[in-house]
């Protein structure tokens, strides 16, 4: 049933002020047709040398900033400038229950109350600073994974929440291997109040059955799924949201396919190896001013890497999707850091752009794996 809205926000006022019962809380996503400064907003109390404080960790999207309050007035006024924003959800646990406000689209408040405390997690402020995710989070000691997949997985969720505007709906990692990008991706929307729903796929049984029981293990089984199955045609409800991180080769072709057939809106794919255009770009004939490259095979990867990966943006164009390709991840942390990222709404595409694509297929004399999934005909 929904309630006024600023009684609502007068109780989330209370809870994020209270230095004692007071656990974690995050803004995020944004009211009808209105955009708050920041994209996420998270509050948590801190230990500090010179005290307690109320840390505030805004962030554009791209970039977090910091900030901590000592609590009484400099916290007060730091939680008015954040109620004052029209973010659509709070999420706010305290010691008595967790709290999730979500604005409709009549500006009224639908709020949930729970007396179970979500597991609280640590107030490490120093590690908050660099990490969507806090690395003390439970989630991790379960998961297990090196330093590195850690830092990989939580800058693919900073790509995530640049890329998904508000509610990700159903969310599907295609690929997903140990399914650590799979239970990040979950724990980072429901910690935005989503209640997000999450399907892993992976051609691997094992990696199902392992997966699924972390899934109970960790208590959110109804809402994490496995499936054994291919990318191409696993039994799957659509996704509005799809993820593939390091999906071997052509593996993230069909993952783009996929996304295209299900008109997903947001598609994140960080490709892993690009042998199907090296192997092609062997064989065909390279325009006359680059066969000289094309014979070093070190340079033919690189060249297959830029081109698989261009045909693949052009060809998501082509069908709707507004798409860039940016490196999600320092190269030290991966060396495949690149990312293909695509919103759909970029409407049909423009005669310049078909003929762009097919000019750059003729010229290489390449066939893309991904244009044969979707049948494109030039
Ligand atoms: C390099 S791993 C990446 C796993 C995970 N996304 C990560 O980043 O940790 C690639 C995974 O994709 C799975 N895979 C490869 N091709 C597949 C396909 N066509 N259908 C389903 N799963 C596939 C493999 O079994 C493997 O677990």
């Amino acid at each position: 049933m929904p309630e006024p809205l600023d009684p609502a926000l007068a109780e989330i006022r209370a809870a994020l002020l209270d230095p004692v019962g007071l656990r974690r809380a995050v803004a995020a996503g944004h009211r009808r047709d209105a955009r708050p400064r920041w994209v996420r907003a998270e509050l948590r109390p801190v230990s500090l040398k010179a005290g307690g404080a109320l840390q505030v960790v805004t962030s554009d999207g791209v970039r977090p900033a910091t900030r901590n309050c000592a609590w009484g007035e400099p916290a007060a006024s730091a939680v008015d400038e954040l109620l004052r924003e029209p973010f659509g959800n709070w999420h706010v646990e305290t010691a008595a229950g967790t709290l999730q406000l979500r604005v409709t689209r009549k500006g009224e408040a639908q709020v949930h109350r729970s007396a179970a405390v979500a597991a609280p997690l640590p107030a490490a402020h120093d590690r908050a600073r660099e990490h969507l995710l806090d690395p003390g989070d439970p989630l991790f000691t379960v998961l297990g994974g090196s330093a590195a997949k850690r830092r990989q997985v939580d800058a693919f969720l900073r790509a995530i929440a640049s890329t998904v505007d508000g509610d990700p709906g159903h969310v599907v990692d295609l690929g997903c291997g140990n399914a650590y990008l799979t239970f990040a991706a979950y724990r980072y929307f429901t910690a935005q109040g989503f209640q997000t729903t999450v399907t892993g796929v992976d051609v691997r049984e094992d990696q199902r059955a392992r997966n699924t029981a972390l899934a109970q293990q960790l208590g959110c089984a109804d809402r994490v799924r496995f499936v054994a199955g291919t990318i191409l045609d696993a039994p799957v409800p659509q996704a509005d949201t799809v993820l593939a991180l390091h999906a071997c080769d052509t593996a993230t072709d069909e993952a783009l396919a996929r996304a295209v057939r299900w008109e997903s809106t947001s598609v994140l794919a960080a490709p892993c190896c690009h042998h199907d255009i090296a192997a092609q770009l062997k064989r065909s004939a390279a325009p006359l001013a680059y066969q000289m490259i094309v014979r070093q095979p070190i340079l033919r990867e690189r060249l297959a890497d830029v081109l698989t990966d261009g045909l693949r943006a052009a060809l998501l164009r082509l069908y709707g999707y507004q798409t860039d390709v940016v490196e999600f991840v320092e190269s030290r942390h991966t060396p495949r850091n690149v990312l293909l990222r695509a919103r759909l709404g970029a409407g049909a595409p423009t005669a310049a752009q078909q003929e762009q694509y097919a000019e750059l297929v003729r010229a290489w004399g390449v066939a893309p794996r991904l244009a044969q999934l979707l049948d494109y005909c030039m």
